[in-house]
């Protein structure tokens, strides 16, 4: 059966992913594509139905980015957003006005139940508007659908082409009934099946890679992260052996990390796949002594991560594909396709330039990070690799402030470890963003039952964050600190005092460094 897909074609809209994740949400498989993408293109790609999303600019401004007018005789089902519903009224003959002053935020919208954009939803229902120019005039053959006291047109239809219009965005949370208009338009409207889950993706993408790799050979960097560890079970299913993974233990990973990674992907791990550990512990300890601005750590840090992955790529000799764990958001921040290899090096730091391959393979270049869970877990890849918390390239090298010492990297392995442990007993491990241990550069004096100490102190981050540009830091249950404290100033050597980090971002950032 052919997958069924829905085009949201981006006009510069701030909330583009969000229309696609909403899509997916209603199991409608959706990718987003440049407004400059061409009709035939488009057509090639067989959409059941297109979302124009919103964007900044006004019809009328002579840089704004239009359309062709044939988009709306394709036959294609046509749902515009905010920018979109603007286009879609002025391409096709109404009037587009700019109003003395915007609309913005939460407006009670009067709907058309008997639309079926609005199918379910209640008459009055509250939708987020943000928009200073509005539809004055529909084009022929449209009906107003919703309005508000200073909106006359917050959604129009024309039922018999399937086009369709909101002022407001559905895609935001804030539009309370949102979902319900996104499904009524991808299921009911476009005629999706809604069968767009994540056992067919799996499936697809592995009967895919074998074909396009046959029997070549395969290289990745894996980290035990996420993203590279389900792109690396992705290939391993796929081509089996075939596939090298090479793991560089850079000894500023977390407590058991570099243990627990090579149980589950090396050779007593339920994969076949080659995997190379290299133990480069010291290497990177002694290239980081004496360091101790943090800009000049994290270059030291990714230029040994490349040196030894080099190394490593050489004894392996040419390979014909390179993996990377580029994910969905990675793709449509960098502009949609052009630069994914950016990222990869900024994650890790530049491997393509120094690795001989033919091509690069990102398997999970079209999944959101949940999904990329959910894929994993289709996997069968561990639950507590799936969902681990974002965990930085440098790693531990960040969270000491100052210069890295072997010895260091022990303290906050350990107080790291008592943290970990503490938070997942009180059952706060899945509600919080990021939570960790740092160790500040700072010694103090203290007490040890009849001696002083002089010692370090460990900073505890907890944070809320759901995109982690912003965050806020958690409030945690003071006998969970208090539990926390004790426990690390007991049991590790060298602490002998413990913080708790209130900083937000801003001013603050997640990381000590
Ligand atoms: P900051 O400290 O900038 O961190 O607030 C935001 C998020 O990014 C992670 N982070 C990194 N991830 N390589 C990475 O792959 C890095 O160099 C890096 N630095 C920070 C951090 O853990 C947080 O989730």
């Amino acid at each position: 059966m052919e997958r069924e897909l829905v085009i949201v074609l981006d006009f510069g809209g701030q909330y583009n992913q969000l229309i696609a994740r909403r899509v997916r949400e209603c199991n409608v498989y959706c990718e987003v594509k440049p407004y400059t993408m061409s009709l035939d293109e488009i057509k090639k790609m067989n959409p059941k139905g297109i979302i124009f999303t919103g964007g900044p600019n006004s019809v009328y401004d002579e840089t704004s980015p239009h359309y062709e007018k044939a988009i709306f005789e394709a036959g294609i089902p046509i749902l515009g957003i905010c920018y979109g519903s603007q286009l879609m009224a002025y391409t096709l003959g109404g009037e587009v006005k700019t109003a003395p002053v915007s609309e913005y935020g939460h407006t009670e919208v009067t709907v058309d139940t008997t639309d079926a954009l609005f199918e379910g939803v209640s008459e009055k229902t509250v939708c987020w508007m943000s928009h200073t120019d509005y539809i004055a005039q529909v084009p022929e053959g449209f009906k107003v659908t919703a309005s508000t006291p200073v909106c006359p047109v917050a959604a129009m239809a024309c039922p018999e082409k399937k086009f369709y219009a909101t002022q407001f965005h559905p895609e935001v949370m804030h539009t309370k009934e949102g979902t319900q208009m996104l499904k009524n338009f991808v299921i009911n409207i476009c005629g999706c099946r809604g069968d767009w889950q994540m056992g067919s993706f799996v499936d697809e993408t592995i009967k895919a890679l074998r074909k396009k790799i046959g029997d070549g050979k395969v290289l990745c960097a894996l980290s035990g992260g996420v993203d590279s560890s389900v792109a690396a079970v992705l290939l391993s299913k796929a081509i089996g052996k075939q596939l090298t993974c090479v793991f560089v233990d850079h000894g500023l990973l977390r407590k058991n990390e570099g243990d627990e990674v090579e149980a589950v992907f090396g050779p007593d791990g339920p994969y076949e796949l080659n995997f190379i550990r290299v133990n480069a512990q010291q290497r990177f300890y002694e290239k980081l002594k004496g360091v101790e601005e943090p800009e000049a750590k994290r270059k030291i840090i990714g230029e040994e991560f490349i040196r030894v992955f080099e190394e490593e790529a050489k004894k392996i000799g040419a390979v014909d594909y390179l993996v990377q764990g580029t994910i969905y958001p990675d793709v449509i921040e960098s502009g949609l396709g052009k630069s994914a290899t950016i990222k990869s090096h900024h994650n890790v730091g530049g491997l393509p330039d120094v690795v001989d391959f033919k091509e690069i393979i990102e398997p999970l270049r079209m999944l959101f990070k949940d999904e990329v869970r959910k894929a994993g877990l289709e996997l069968g890849i561990p639950e507590y690799l799936v969902f681990r918390q974002p965990f930085p390239g440098p790693g531990l090298g960040i969270r000491i402030i100052g210069e890295v010492t072997e010895e260091k990297v022990k303290i906050v392995q350990e107080a790291d470890y008592i943290y970990r442990e503490e938070i997942a007993k009180a059952g706060l491990n899945k509600g919080l963003g990021q939570y960790f241990a740092g160790l500040t550069n700072m010694r103090s004096v203290g007490v040890m039952g009849d001696f002083r100490t002089y010692d370090y102190a460990i900073a505890l981050r907890a944070v809320n964050t759901s995109d982690f540009m912003t965050a806020e830091a958690a409030e945690l249950p003071y006998e969970v600190l208090f539990k926390v404290t004790n426990r690390i100033i007991n049991e590790v050597k060298g602490v002998n005092r413990v913080m708790y980090d209130l900083t937000s971002k801003p001013p603050g950032t997640i990381e000590f460094e």
